[in-house]
């Protein structure tokens, strides 16, 4: 290959020293060392985005020709679920080869257009790493089953014997986040039952030992690799689990995801992660000195400013826990997954707000806000049901009730302090697709029982371009998992331009944002006094009122009306706030 663009080469060949090669394109927007702050980061699953090929998977291609519909949302950055090289038995988040795109994907040379027209387009790229686990075809784990006990390669997971007489007993009883034992047994060279190994996921998911320096040089390089490319950061996948409890102490307790949340486990949230993220800042410190201070650099390129960032999806007990991971030496953000939990309900809401706001203050990171992922019940959904139902459901409920509390929690979300997440097709007010026939679904948890509820298809169905065509538009070839009749109308093209859809109230709140310095910024707001079941909040010119109840609300008209997710009047200073509806006033003059 003589024609590779000198950054893949750099990338490849000089892992520890390379630099970008410039850019050629103009950005659009302003460059800002600490963009993230306030940034609108936009998640895209590559499978269920957009597919170039035909062949009904999405891929890098399909995501690179709808950039410009990314750039007109109006978000900052866009965060892609894995696409590296992976037999794809948790939908990539078992990574065969972290330096090498899928073939489903693309190429490298996919990745490598794909960046440089983000940039050109003033959009930043975050990509998924994958830390706690390979895939068991990684080339060190199929080496380390192969060379049978007592291979070097085996320290760098977590092999042990089995307990019992004969060893056919798993070494602990930890179990798998997906369902059963978190160990397997594997079949040692000369084809008896041997060591097992563990896997805090599927079992295709073997968990790195990181007490073995080899694991955490690797992942230093590989970090660097995707640097070279040009990537602005990396969300890092199960953050809180690399390193495990010395000894790999039985817990002694059944139910274990029932667990988790409430308390701390020898396998999640253990201090030593801290460790390694300190490491891994200083990698991403070392690019920021080289890259030089904030703003343009002289040539315009502004990605090569600095501002490069991790993102950690944690899922501690509390908030003030997940504060731990944003300490100044750490990583920039974590999601904020008890906003995620709570309920469309006013005081517990305010309650979140206020805790998170309080939690992130003394380490000076940013609050983050996230309503939906790939891995729950989009939120359409979850607030189409009654609460207490959990992040994964598989009920219809209320559809209308539930897109109508969506567009207001998504104006809520945006009108926070700090940074948020949206996860792709909740601008179009995507509900979940929760009567998936059983034979089209992949969840791993599906198949594992007792775990997880296995329900996670149901937000990852590929989403509605246009109205007609095959797959609405996803691509040419029909889709790997089928989209439900009615779709047409919640498409791309059916919403563009149709005054209050879904995707015209992401876009114009977007767009606010930007012109409102209050939005996003800071680290606090004012409460306002507000009836039962409604937030109010003051943020400099700005104010937010939510009303979480079933009934209409009189408020005072605060200002000049922004935007609302439903019909506001109002009349002599007053403003009637509809049932499960949200309004942004200005009150500037
Ligand atoms: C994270 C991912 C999820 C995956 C799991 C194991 O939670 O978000 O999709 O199944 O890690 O990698």
């Amino acid at each position: 290959m003589t024609s590779l663009p000198l950054r893949i080469k750099d990338a490849m060949s000089q892992q520890h020293s390379a630099a970008p090669a410039p850019h050629t394109a103009v950005a659009t927007v302003a460059p800002r060392g600490d963009w993230w702050r306030d940034a609108v980061i936009y998640q895209v699953y590559p499978r269920s985005f957009a597919d170039s090929n035909g062949d009904g998977m999405g891929d890098l291609e399909g995501v690179r020709s709808r950039l410009p519909y990314l750039r007109d949302l109006g978000v900052d950055a866009v965060w892609l679920s894995p696409f590296y090289a992976s037999p794809q038995a948790d939908a990539g988040y078992d990574v065969a080869d972290y330096r090498a795109v899928d073939p489903m994907f693309g190429s490298l040379l996919d990745a490598d257009a794909l960046i440089r027209d983000a940039h050109g387009l003033g959009l930043r790229i975050i990509v998924d790493l994958v830390p706690n686990h390979s895939s068991d075809q990684h080339e060190w784990f199929k080496r380390a089953v192969a060379e049978g006990p007592g291979s070097p390669l085996r320290e760098r997971y977590h092999f042990r014997p089995g307990k019992g007489a004969h060893g056919e007993l798993p070494p602990n009883d930890w179990e798998s986040i997906f369902g059963g034992p978190a160990w397997t047994r594997v079949t040692e060279p000369d084809g008896t039952p041997g060591e097992w190994y563990l896997h805090l996921f599927a079992p295709e998911q073997p968990d790195f030992n990181w007490d073995h320096p080899a694991v955490g040089d690797e992942f230093r390089s590989i970090l660097r690799f995707w640097l070279d490319m040009g990537v602005d950061g990396f969300r890092i996948d199960v953050a809180h689990g690399l390193v495990k409890a010395p000894g790999l102490p039985d817990l002694g307790a059944h139910d274990q995801l029932k667990l988790l949340g409430n308390d701390v486990m020898p396998f999640f949230d253990q201090e030593g992660v801290h460790e390694i993220y300190r490491q891994w800042r200083t990698v991403l410190d070392e690019y920021a000195a080289k890259e030089g201070p904030e703003g343009p650099s002289s040539e315009g390129r502004w990605w090569e400013t600095g501002g490069r960032i991790f993102v950690a999806e944690a899922w501690t007990p509390t908030i003030e826990r997940t504060a731990h991971y944003v300490r100044p030496d750490e990583l920039h953000q974590a999601f904020n997954f008890q906003y995620l939990s709570t309920a469309w309900d006013a005081a517990e809401l305010r309650e979140v707000i206020d805790r998170t706001l309080e939690a992130m203050r003394p380490v000076g990171a940013p609050a983050t806000w996230v309503l939906s992922n790939h891995d729950v019940t989009r939120h359409a959904t979850r607030f189409a049901n009654p609460p207490g139902l959990g992040t994964q459901i598989r009920l219809a409920g209320d559809r209308e009730l539930g897109l109508r509390r969506a567009r207001a929690a998504s104006l809520l979300m945006l009108a926070l302090p700090g940074s948020a997440y949206v996860y792709q097709g909740e601008e179009l007010g995507l509900p979940d697709v929760v009567d998936l026939p059983d034979e089209v679904r992949q969840d791993p948890a599906y198949f594992r029982g007792a775990g997880q509820d296995g329900f996670r298809d149901g937000c990852r169905v590929p989403i509605p371009w246009t109205r007609e065509g095959s797959s609405y538009g996803f691509g040419s070839g029909g889709s790997w998992l089928p989209q439900p009749a009615g779709w047409a109308e919640l498409s791309v093209e059916a919403q563009t331009g149709r005054a209050g859809s879904t995707l015209e109230l992401y876009r114009a709140a977007l767009r606010v944002r930007r012109e409102q310095p209050d939005l996003g910024a800071g680290d606090g707001v004012e409460w306002l006094t507000a009836p039962a079941g409604v937030l109010a909040f003051r943020r400099g010119e700005f104010v937010c009122v939510a009303n979480t109840t079933g009934e209409a609300v009189t408020t005072p008209a605060y200002g000049r009306l922004l935007l609302a997710s439903g019909e506001v009047a109002e009349t002599g200073g007053e403003a009637k706030v509809p049932a499960d509806t949200t309004v942004w006033w200005s009150t500037a003059r």
